[in-house]
């Protein structure tokens, strides 16, 4: 939460300039889009069991390292118990570890792991959260710091309060819209 709640702070300063920045094309960090394509991925287990509670994260926005933190801490979950059968979990973990942010299976997973190593001081190398993320809180930073505690958001970890095709892995910047 650290470096979402750094981010945002900065953009407190920036004001109500960057609403109405966010949605002009701006840039390398927000025109790339073909490479912030998330794979599409099916696995019949992750599907059933990581997905009832919230969308099916993609394996591709951790480290391997994260996620068998993840997974290995399923009885206490964010404050819910998600544990699973041993060989259900171990399925699991194998499926997230093929194609984690370090797997080199995916653009996007180079990407989160190139910015998880910029800076020594503070760098998670294992966050439990995808929202913890460099990559993630350096794409959010033109969103205004309050529209993530808006009760149609409630979480930056709810993606799909704004990524309306989140449920069908699609993030397309095209298919983001921030409830008011
Ligand atoms: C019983 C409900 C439940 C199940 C089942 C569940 N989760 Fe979660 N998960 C949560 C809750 C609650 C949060 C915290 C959401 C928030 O902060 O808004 C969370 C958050 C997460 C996050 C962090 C999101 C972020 O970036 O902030 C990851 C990663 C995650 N879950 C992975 C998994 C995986 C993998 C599975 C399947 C093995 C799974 N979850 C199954 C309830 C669940
Ligand atoms: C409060 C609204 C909001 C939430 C919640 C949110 N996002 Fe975003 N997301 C945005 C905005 C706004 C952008 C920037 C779009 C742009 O580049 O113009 C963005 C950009 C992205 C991009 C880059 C898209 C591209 O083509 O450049 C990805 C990938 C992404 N978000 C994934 C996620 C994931 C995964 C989650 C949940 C863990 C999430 N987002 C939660 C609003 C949100």
């Amino acid at each position: 939460m650290n470096y979402l709640m750094r981010g945002i702070g900065v953009l407190a300063t920036v004001g109500t300039i960057s609403l109405l920045a966010f949605s002009l094309p701006s840039g390398e960090a927000h025109g790339d889009g073909g490479d912030d394509a998330l794979p599409q991925l099916t696995h019949k287990n992750w599907q059933q069991e990581c997905a009832s509670c919230h969308l099916a994260y993609s394996p591709a926005l951790l480290p391997k390292a994260s996620w068998r933190r993840v997974m290995g801490g399923l009885d206490q979950h964010f404050g819910e118990n998600a544990s699973l059968d041993p060989v259900t979990q171990a399925d699991i973990l194998r499926f997230l570890e093929t194609h984690a942010a370090d797997s080199g299976n995916s653009a996007i997973g180079s990407k989160v792991m190139r910015r998880q190593g910029v800076d020594k001081a503070g760098a998670n190398e294992a966050p439990l959260r995808i929202t913890e993320t460099r990559w993630f809180v350096n794409k959010h930073d033109e969103v205004p710091r309050a529209a993530w505690s808006r009760k149609a958001v409630g979480s930056a970890a709810n993606c799909a309060a704004c990524h309306r095709q989140a449920e069908q892995g699609l993030f397309n910047e095209h298919d983001v819209r921030i409830p008011k």
